[in-house]
């Protein structure tokens, strides 16, 4: 190579250097100036002018972003900024500025985020986006009140805490209404009396469409089978928004590294006769129950009322006690795939 061309070489080299610099740079100038008519940073600077920083730290414009304990990216608090600061609780403080109500309680937003229980797209910045009303194409459609307590099925067994009480009156309607008999929530779902077609994931349809399900069935499937609820229904619109706000419950994913749901589970595949295998069907220790469900059926459920005297061994073939077999079905209304919430083992243990 003679030095002229090697010459050559480099100052095509330099000049395409040159270029690429040059084509960086105009994106980021792009990209900064797209970013100053981001709204997240509008508000932000609103925020800032109208209740200035005071003693919080963290007071300076940028993107707020959590990584919460279910690994998803939380942006909301980027611009309601205002959550968690004590002098923002006044309610003449507009939105999204205002400090958090009650229903916040303990969760801590860097943990919990927000989308959590509100739903919407947790990683968005674009205010429609970010909010994604139910109706809207989005991953998890925002709530409103009272259906935020379908967000807390994510991490909580429905009735564990206060504050889902429209949840766990959904679940009790699924039960009492009979929805389980031909609707079962185990094994894909699908089967039972006249063969329901699987529910876990029926609450992405929108409520007007689940209510006609209800009230009409015939109207969504001509000549349908299942039986209307207009009575039970029909003029109890708050039992219905509870069964509608469980039906969304279903739907969602649950978050079992952030809450206690797993614990609950775990303590439902013991079987029952290790602690009730005692005379009368007695179980001994200190613990009380804090299952709902074993709470308002301890009348049928009480071992001594057929046991009179001790819990028989469980038989090779593993036949279920009648009266556990009869309630097994209930448990995974509340207990995520508890689909076998008595488990089969040796003497005393349930077959
Ligand atoms: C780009 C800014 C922005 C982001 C990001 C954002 N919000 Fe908002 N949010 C607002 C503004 C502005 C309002 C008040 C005006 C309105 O209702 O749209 C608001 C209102 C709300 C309301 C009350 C709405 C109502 O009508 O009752 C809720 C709930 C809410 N946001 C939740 C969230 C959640 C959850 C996220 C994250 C998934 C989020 N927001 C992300 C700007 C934002
Ligand atoms: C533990 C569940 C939970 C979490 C986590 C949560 N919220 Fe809420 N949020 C609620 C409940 C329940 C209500 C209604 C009762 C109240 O206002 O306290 C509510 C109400 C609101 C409202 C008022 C809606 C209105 O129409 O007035 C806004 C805005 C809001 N939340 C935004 C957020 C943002 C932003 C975050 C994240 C920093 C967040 N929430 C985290 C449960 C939660
Ligand atoms: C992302 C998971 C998650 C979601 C969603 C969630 N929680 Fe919780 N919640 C928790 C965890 C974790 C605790 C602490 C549990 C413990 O200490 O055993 C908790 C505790 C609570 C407590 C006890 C007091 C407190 O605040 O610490 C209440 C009450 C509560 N949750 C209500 C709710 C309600 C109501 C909803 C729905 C609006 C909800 N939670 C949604 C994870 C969650
Ligand atoms: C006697 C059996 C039976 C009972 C009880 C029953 N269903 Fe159904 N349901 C069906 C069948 C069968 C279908 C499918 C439509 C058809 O072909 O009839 C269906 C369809 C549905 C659908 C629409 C599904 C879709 O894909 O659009 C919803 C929602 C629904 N049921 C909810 C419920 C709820 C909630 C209850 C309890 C209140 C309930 N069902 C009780 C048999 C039943
Ligand atoms: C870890 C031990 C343990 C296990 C496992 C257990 N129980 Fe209990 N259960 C108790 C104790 C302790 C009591 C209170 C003393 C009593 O009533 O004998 C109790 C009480 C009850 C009661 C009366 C309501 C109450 O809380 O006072 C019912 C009903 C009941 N158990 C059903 C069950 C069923 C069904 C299972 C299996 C899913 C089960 N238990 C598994 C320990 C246990
Ligand atoms: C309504 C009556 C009734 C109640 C209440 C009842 N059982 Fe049973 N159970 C039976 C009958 C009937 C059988 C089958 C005949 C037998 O083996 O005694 C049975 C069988 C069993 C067996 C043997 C299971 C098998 O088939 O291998 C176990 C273990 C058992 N029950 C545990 C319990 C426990 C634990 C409770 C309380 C949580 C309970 N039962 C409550 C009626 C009842
Ligand atoms: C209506 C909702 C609901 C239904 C249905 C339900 N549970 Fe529970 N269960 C709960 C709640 C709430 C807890 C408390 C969880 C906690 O505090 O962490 C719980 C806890 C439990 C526990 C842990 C020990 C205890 O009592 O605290 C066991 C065991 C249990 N349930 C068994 C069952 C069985 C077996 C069934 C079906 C026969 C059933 N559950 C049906 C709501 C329900």
């Amino acid at each position: 190579m003679s030095a002229n061309e090697r010459e050559r070489e480099h100052r095509l080299l330099r000049i395409s250097l040159l270029v690429a610099a040059c084509a960086l740079l105009c994106v980021f100038v792009l990209v900064a100036i797209r970013a100053g008519r981001a709204p997240w940073r509008v508000l932000q600077e609103r925020f800032f002018a109208l209740y200035p920083a005071g003693s919080e730290a963290g007071d300076t414009v940028g993107i707020r972003q959590y990584t919460t304990c279910a690994s998803e990216v939380d942006r909301c608090s980027s611009c309601h900024l205002g959550i968690g600061r004590s002098d923002l609780a006044d309610p003449g403080i507009p939105l999204p500025f205002r400090a958090h109500g009650p229903g916040l309680g303990n969760h801590l937003p860097d943990r919990i985020g927000c989308s959590a229980c509100h739903g919407g797209n947790g990683r968005a910045l674009d205010p429609v986006a970010a909010h994604a009303w139910a109706g809207r194409r989005g991953r998890d459609p925002l709530m409103r009140e009272p259906h935020i307590q379908a967000g807390c099925a994510r991490c909580h067994v429905p009735g564990d805490q206060p504050g889902q009480e429209r949840l766990e009156q959904g679940a009790w309607l699924y039960l009492g209404l009979g929805c389980m008999r031909c609707h079962p929530l185990t094994g894909g779902g699908r089967g039972g009396d006249d063969f329901g077609p699987d529910l876990t994931g029926i609450g992405r349809k929108d409520l007007a469409y689940l209510k006609t399900s209800l009230l009409e069935p015939t109207d969504n499937f001509p000549g349908s089978t299942m039986p209307s609820f207009r009575l039970a229904l029909g003029k109890d619109p708050e039992a219905m928004e509870s069964l509608l706000i469980y039906l969304e419950s279903l739907a969602l994913h649950r978050y079992p590294a952030c809450g206690t749901r797993g614990q609950a589970r775990s303590l439902v595949l013991r079987p029952c006769a290790t602690c009730h295998a005692g005379k009368g069907g007695h179980a001994s220790g200190r613990m009380k129950h804090r299952c709902a469900y074993l709470l308002k059926k301890a009348p049928e459920l009480r071992c001594a009322n057929c046991h009179a005297s001790v819990i028989p061994p469980a038989g090779r073939e593993g036949g279920y006690c009648p009266l556990l077999k009869q309630h097994r079905g209930a448990c995974c209304a509340c207990h995520d795939g508890a689909a076998n919430p008595f488990p089969r083992g040796g003497r005393g243990n349930m077959g």
